[in-house]
């Protein structure tokens, strides 16, 4: 799978340096990112940093490399165009179909969903020229991001603050995976939903325990998601200490396989759906040593006996909370993925379950993720190669037409 490709537009006002940030998101979740900046915009971020952020060329004027044909080609080869930020002098050439540089010619060119995060002083924004502008655009199908209330340029403080960085990277994935409506989407509101992440540890002794290599990103990009279409969220967090609490997510930390089952069963009680990302350890170690365990010298090792931990997934769609309640499992597998993950479904008695390929290099700790989520009824819906949020997306889709 091709990486998605993103063109950011940067027009010349002072909040472009907060598009640096916004670029290396994109990068970083998996984007292949042109950045085509206006030449007032560069007065505020050289062509140098852009390039060397985004590993790709970057040109403001049609007449640079025109054998490409750069004025058609890029907005073509778009998946999407986010222009942050977008002066209203930008606005009003997009609104009305001028096409004097690079980046107004690739509006015009451009096929994909589009994305405004406009940026200007209070004034210029409420002026009845730019919101017509605003709603022209938005008429034509293009999402124009509210600006925030702040701190502007100076002194003064108002509307026409660019968003931060983060909140129009997360409009971007959300319209990416789900089109321009995605954009606004609270399709979850009133729902409750838990999500396990991590891995369990399971204690030898008070310095050392058995665990595994699961770093929580794919857990928390499903809690991440999930509020941002409006659900209220029970993120149960094992051992994710190096993750930041995802905003308007109520975190509840475990440690061992025991302890997530006791905070999943908890905030069951009342959800319309539970995740089961979390690789919780099938066995743990029968007894624990209160000391340290000392080597003994000359002797051989003890070896380690092991108990079986209980199975949450399998224990809480056997015993379902509620009913109704949509209960999804994830399978970890290194051969014959799909064999394995139907067997597995059908042990476990979830609705769903998606099915990833892990190797030495694949998926632990990555920030991409490729997958199938098989269902219960037989359904078999492929995931290809993207960023864990895409994954997210799709499963609360699927989520959401089993709970509705
Ligand atoms: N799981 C669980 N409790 C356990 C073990 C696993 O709830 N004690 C859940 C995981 O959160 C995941 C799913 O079960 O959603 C699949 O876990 P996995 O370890 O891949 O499956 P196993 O049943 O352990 O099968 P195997 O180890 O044989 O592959």
């Amino acid at each position: 799978m091709d990486k998605p490709e993103v063109v950011l537009g940067v027009s010349g006002g002072i909040a472009a340096y907060k598009a640096c940030e916004l670029l290396r998101r994109l990068t970083e979740s998996g984007h292949d990112v042109r950045v085509v900046p206006t030449g007032s915009a560069l007065h505020f971020v050289g062509e140098a940093t852009w390039s060397a952020l985004s590993g790709n060329p970057v040109s403001t004027e049609v007449w640079e490399s025109v054998h490409e044909v750069p004025h058609v080609r890029i907005g073509q080869a778009a998946d999407l165009v986010v222009v942050a930020p977008a002066t209203a002098d930008l606005l009003a050439k997009a609104a009305h179909g001028l096409a004097d540089d690079l980046l107004t010619n690739t509006l015009l060119t451009a096929r994909c969903p589009v994305i405004f995060a406009p940026a200007m002083h209070t004034e210029m924004w409420e002026h009845p020229a730019t919101q017509e502008n605003v709603a022209t655009l938005r008429r034509r199908g293009a999402v124009v991001i509210e600006p925030a209330v702040g701190r502007l340029t100076g002194v003064d403080t108002g509307k026409g603050r660019l968003p931060e960085p983060a909140e129009i990277f997360d409009v971007c994935r959300r319209v990416l995976t789900r089109g321009a409506a995605g954009a606004e989407g609270q399709d979850m509101a009133g729902l409750h939903v838990v999500v396990s992440a991590g891995g369990t540890r399971e204690p030898l002794d008070p310095v050392r325990f058995l665990g595994n290599r699961s770093s929580g990103k794919q857990g928390y990009a499903l809690a991440r998601t999930a509020v941002a279409r409006g659900a209220r969220v029970t993120l149960v967090a094992a051992n994710t200490t190096g993750l930041p609490d995802p905003a308007g997510v109520d975190v509840v930390p475990v440690g061992t396989a025991v302890q997530l089952r006791e905070a999943v069963l908890k905030a069951a009680a009342d959800a319309d759906a539970v995740v089961m990302a979390a690789a919780v350890a099938d066995f743990r170690p029968a007894h624990y040593a209160e000391g340290k365990i000392k080597k003994k010298d000359g002797a051989d090792p003890e070896p380690v006996a092991l108990v079986r931990n209980p199975d949450v997934l399998a224990e809480i769609s056997a015993d379902r909370a509620r009913s109704g309640q949509v209960i999804v499992g994830f399978a970890a597998e290194t051969d014959d993925v799909l064999v394995n993950g139907r067997a597995k479904l059908e042990r476990k008695g979830c609705d769903l379950l998606v099915v990833n390929e892990v190797g030495e290099r694949k998926t632990f700790g990555s920030d991409a993720n490729e997958a199938v989520v098989l269902g219960a009824d037989g359904s078999e819906t492929p995931v290809p190669l993207g960023p864990k949020e895409a994954l997210a997306e799709i499963v609360w889709d699927l989520v959401s037409r089993r709970v509705r």
